[in-house]
């Protein structure tokens, strides 16, 4: 690897992963604790775990787990390397990184950094440069004061061939690899934004990756140049190894805090939709870079928000991913509704006429299905029978489209209220309607839902999320005491010193999470070496609070492993049993064993001769695995 691993575990211990997460997510304190809402999965009841000293967070809802590292993976979509190098720059940490990744990095870095350079230029020209004069007149004419030139950090891009490639001196490499400039055929620089307002384009922690750029509207009656033929409204930058379009967010770095504390984004089109949107009160709208939505920015946007409001024109809207939505809705666990926008409005005209009519059209939003519904019915000729049967038609296929049941069926009643139909003829409408193969797309599985609250102790529920499936533990009864010593090993580990082995665990899960445990020096080396489900029932445990009360007189170990001894001894005389019957050669010492282990059970119980018949039990225990 890379990056030595002495400099992660610095990352790692430089990280306050409280205050990482809270970016993300709204904690409380809770204890050692801090809970709040978890940041991968849709809940209305705190599921999430935060343990602060270990630097570990868990699900109890989705089982999602990790440490800041893996939390910076998730959230930003990073591989590990880059999400140890982007918990580095947080900390101050300097990397030291040995072999070629190092060498990306650098570039990666030079890259970036000609970014800045180049977006701090033009912001500069836009603002000072006497050739920007039409540049800031035109901004004014849009409504966009000081304020907003500042917070995007709008630029001029001088209608010059080589400006900012000679202000910069930028190398060659740099000018092309970034896309902000080109080589010409006669071996000289040349800028590729040229004559345009620049809307720098970030990554979700505000460095530039990317840049649109658009022409100021035709003065006058000044022909378009010639030689030129017409351009495009807007130039955006290719992508490079900095800027992935289905990857980018435009405007998600100043919208991140506002989608985080109210749980919600607005989805528009353009640069100056998202602008136009934060000059009305919006502060959380993002714009897809020329691309459509897809499922990346989705599996982006669902670590901020949970509500995603299409601010489409209703056109697109409609059309943009229609079924794909609810599959989206589903993997994501999010909720998509569409903004009660005008036909044919633009959010950024809207915004700079009347922005409050702007936010109101967020604030009455509607689901996916009921703006669709509402479309057909719209159109349709609802006054005339022939009409009505038509528009049921087309309103039972947009109906069918919806994965759930249940949600279907509160439609069905929708289209037979508006069509005058008998809702039983709707609804077998819609059966038929949903046994149809569609033409673009296999049939949407069933909805997923929440799984139930899991009872304390119980094993996970096996993930759901079909990326990163777990493996499933059977129910195990011996689960509880197991689970607390492991609670105990955990938190408490001098409680349990030298009392647990590894045979006293009847879950095999449990039983090598407590052997990690044993073979490492920290937890985190454990979790580390361990593999996934082991790792994971140490990182719940981890941001656990151990169950035996700190305060209870006594040991707290001692209930925990007497427990734990006493299943184990009942479980392997269960064992001895089924041996004796099968093996008769072995009978009477069985039976000898029998008795005497029954009789230490008795004793266990006994608050006098209870730790010695503990000691003997074990000691059974471990003579019987030995002979194994
Ligand atoms: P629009 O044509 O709606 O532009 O394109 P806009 O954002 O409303 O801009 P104004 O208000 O006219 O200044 C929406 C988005 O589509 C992409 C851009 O990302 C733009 O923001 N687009 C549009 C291009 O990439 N190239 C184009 O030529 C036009
Ligand atoms: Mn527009």
């Amino acid at each position: 690897m890379a990056i030595p691993d002495e400099e992660v575990a610095q990352v790692r211990a430089a990280t306050d992963i409280v205050g990482l997460i809270g970016e993300h997510a709204a904690l409380r304190q809770q204890g050692r604790r801090w809970v709040g809402l978890c940041p991968f999965h849709g809940e209305k009841t705190p599921s999430f775990s935060v343990n602060g000293e270990e630097g570990l967070y868990y699900c109890f809802g989705c089982q999602a787990s990790g440490d800041a590292i893996s939390f910076v993976r998730a959230t930003e979509m990073l591989d590990f390397a880059d999400a140890v190098r982007r918990l580095a720059e947080r900390a101050g940490i300097t990397l030291h990184e040995t072999s070629g990744r190092g060498v990306d990095t650098r570039w990666r870095g030079e890259m970036l950094d000609a970014m800045e350079r180049a977006v701090a230029w033009y912001h500069e020209r836009l603002l000072s440069a006497p050739d920007a004069g039409p540049a800031r007149e035109y901004l004014r004419s849009r409504g966009y004061d000081g304020d907003i030139v500042r917070r995007f950090r709008l630029g001029w891009a001088p209608d010059d061939w080589d400006a900012l490639s000679t202000a910069l001196k930028l190398s060659e490499r740099v000018l092309t690899a970034t896309g902000l400039g080109f080589v010409n055929r006669r071996g000289r620089r040349q800028d590729a934004f040229r004559g345009r307002i620049i809307f720098p384009i970030c990554d979700p922690s505000g460095h530039p990756v990317a840049l649109g750029g658009r022409i100021l509207p035709p003065r006058g009656a000044a022909p378009a140049d010639p030689g030129r033929g017409p351009e495009p409204k807007y130039k955006n930058s290719q992508e490079t190894a900095i800027y992935s379009k289905r990857r980018t967010l435009y405007g998600l770095n100043w919208a991140k805090k506002d989608i985080v504390a109210t749980g919600e984004v607005v989805v528009c089109e353009g640069y100056t939709d998202v602008i136009g949107f934060f000059q009305a009160g919006v502060e959380r709208a993002v714009a897809t870079c020329g691309t459509a939505l897809a499922e990346e920015h989705f599996r982006l946007l669902r670590n901020f928000g949970r509500r995603i409001v299409l601010a489409y024109d209703a056109d697109s809207a409609g059309e943009s991913a229609t079924a794909r939505v609810y599959e989206w809705e589903r993997r994501h666990e999010v909720d998509v509704v569409v903004a009660a926008l005008p036909p044919g409005t633009d959010p950024g005209e809207l915004a700079s006429k009347d922005p409050a009519a702007l936010a109101e059209a967020v604030r009455s939003s509607r689901p996916f299905l009921q703006f669709r519904l509402d479309r057909v019915l719209q159109a349709a000729d609802l006054a005339t029978p022939e009409g009505r049967a038509k528009a049921a038609d087309a309103a039972i296929n947009v109906v069918a489209e919806h994965p759930d049941d249940l949600v279907r069926d509160q439609y069905a009643m929708t289209v037979s209220d508006w069509c005058r139909l008998d809702p039983e003829v709707v609804r077998r409408r819609l059966h038929e309607a949903r046994r149809r193969p569609r033409r673009d797309e296999s049939r949407a599985p069933e909805p997923r839902r929440r799984p139930p609250e899991r009872a304390e102790g119980a094993p996970p529920e096996p993930d759901e999320r079909p990326d990163e499936r777990r493996v499933e533990r059977p129910l195990d009864p011996s689960a509880r005491p197991g689970m607390e010593a492991l609670r105990l090993a955990v938190h408490r580990p001098d409680s349990v010193a030298d009392r647990l082995e590894a045979v006293l665990f009847g879950d095999e899960v449990q039983r090598r999470a407590f052997v990690a445990l044993t073979e490492s020096d920290s937890l985190h080396d454990a979790i580390d070496a361990a593999p996934p489900d082991v790792a994971d029932l140490l990182r719940r445990i981890a941001v656990e609070e151990p169950l035996v009360s700190a305060d209870s007189l006594g040991d707290p170990g001692d209930a925990v492993v007497t427990q734990l001894v006493r299943e184990a001894a009942r479980r392997a005389l269960a064992e001895l049993q089924v041996e004796a019957r099968t093996a008769p050669s072995g009978l009477d010492g069985a039976l000898a064993q029998t008795a005497r282990v029954k009789l230490w059970l008795e004793e266990l119980g006994d608050p006098s001769d209870g730790s010695e018949a503990s000691r003997r039990l074990l000691a059974w225990l471990l003579e019987r695995r030995r002979e194994d």
